[in-house]
């Protein structure tokens, strides 16, 4: 175990982010949080060190990697909005890319070998196999996508040179919250489906709008696997450690490996809050693919990642109770 580690968590006060550095400061892991609230919140990175700053900006990084000898990167940063990436892909690659290169020359000029990235299943773009290993095609449709597998690709050229050990999660869809109550899923706009559901039970929206009900899965809508965020954090301390043993570089895919209806989510939604949630057919959204669903055996073996909460009720319970009660 590598438990006095330095760890520098860039996005740290996002979603995914402010749950991994909770779970890194409760295993003893000394975090610096680095974020430019353009999308995190200040209120979500609730003990650890913070560093207001923007991955494009080659000089704030430069000065934190001097005072501080790092020994792992954890790099949550990033636009993750797909339609947005459609309007505007040169803002998702300056971002995405060019700021993930920054952070990298960083990691070589202060020697820093150990990375952690975010990835998304998004780089199999429509698959052609279900649940989906990590080894299938990778053929994003979207440039968010496109900027992930980028980054991947980088990751894969420098881990053979030896100058850095490298591990990309691909996450299916992330939800929930950590029951504590005092983080959560706060996205503006909100595009995904739990809060959104989640708000329309709540009576802040007028209906959960299904995107498309012809799809070819049983009941016609698109088919998720909803991983609790508290289980992906637990992969990315679990990858850490690993990196720190002195693994090697590799992709890993962050899923239960089953899959929900976007009915069912709803039904399931019902049954949780008790509440009274209009829905509205619509037609299908650009760019969903009918199924996304994780072969999570190389995770399991490799990481040996044991997920506790491969429960739809339990991540929804959470989800409602952060909605009912958040704090940003
Ligand atoms: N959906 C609706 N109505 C809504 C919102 C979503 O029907 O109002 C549906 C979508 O069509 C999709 C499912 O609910 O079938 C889940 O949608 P989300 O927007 O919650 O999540 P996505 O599967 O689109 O996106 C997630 C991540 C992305 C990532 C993508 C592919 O949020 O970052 O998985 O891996 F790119």
């Amino acid at each position: 175990m590598n438990k006095k580690a330095r760890v520098l968590v860039t996005g740290g006060a996002g979603y995914i982010g402010s749950h991994t550095v909770k779970l890194l400061e409760e295993s003893g892991f000394e975090v610096t949080v680095f974020d430019n609230l353009i999308n995190g919140h200040r209120e979500a990175v609730l003990n650890s060190k913070f560093v207001k700053g923007d991955i494009l900006d080659i000089e704030i990084l430069d000065r934190l990697f001097s005072e501080v000898q790092f020994d792992a990167v954890i790099h949550f940063a990033a636009f993750i909005e797909v339609a947005e990436s459609v309007r505007h892909p040169l803002k998702f690659f300056k971002n995405n890319v060019s700021g993930t290169l920054n952070l990298l020359s960083q990691c070589l000029k202060h020697r820093v070998k150990r990375f952690v990235f975010s990835s998304t299943a998004a780089v199999y773009g429509v698959p052609e196999s279900v649940p989906i290993v990590e080894e299938h095609t990778l053929c994003p449709i979207n440039p968010y996508g496109k900027t992930k597998l980028t980054v991947e690709r980088v990751l894969e050229d420098m881990s053979n040179t030896g100058e850095i050990f490298c591990i990309a999660l691909r996450y299916f869809n992330a939800a929930g919250a950590n029951p504590c109550g005092e983080i959560g899923e706060s996205h503006n706009p909100e595009t995904h489906l739990i809060p959104l559901i989640l708000k329309t039970a709540k009576g802040e929206r007028e209906n959960i709008k299904i995107f498309g009900s012809d799809y070819p899965t049983p009941d016609g809508t698109c088919v998720r696997d909803y991983i609790h965020v508290d289980d992906l954090a637990k992969a990315h301390v679990l990858a850490l450690d690993y990196l720190l043993d002195g693994g090697k570089s590799d992709v890993f895919n962050c899923g239960y490996g089953a899959g929900y209806s976007v009915k069912q989510v709803i039904e399931m939604a019902k049954r949780v809050t008790k509440r009274f949630i209009p829905v509205e057919i619509s037609d299908r959204r650009e760019g969903d693919p009918p199924v996304l669903i994780a072969d999570n055996r190389k995770i399991r073996s490799v990481l040996n990642w044991q997920p506790e909460y491969n429960d739809l009720e339990y991540i929804i319970k959470t989800a409602w109770n952060w909605e009912l009660n958040r704090k940003f």
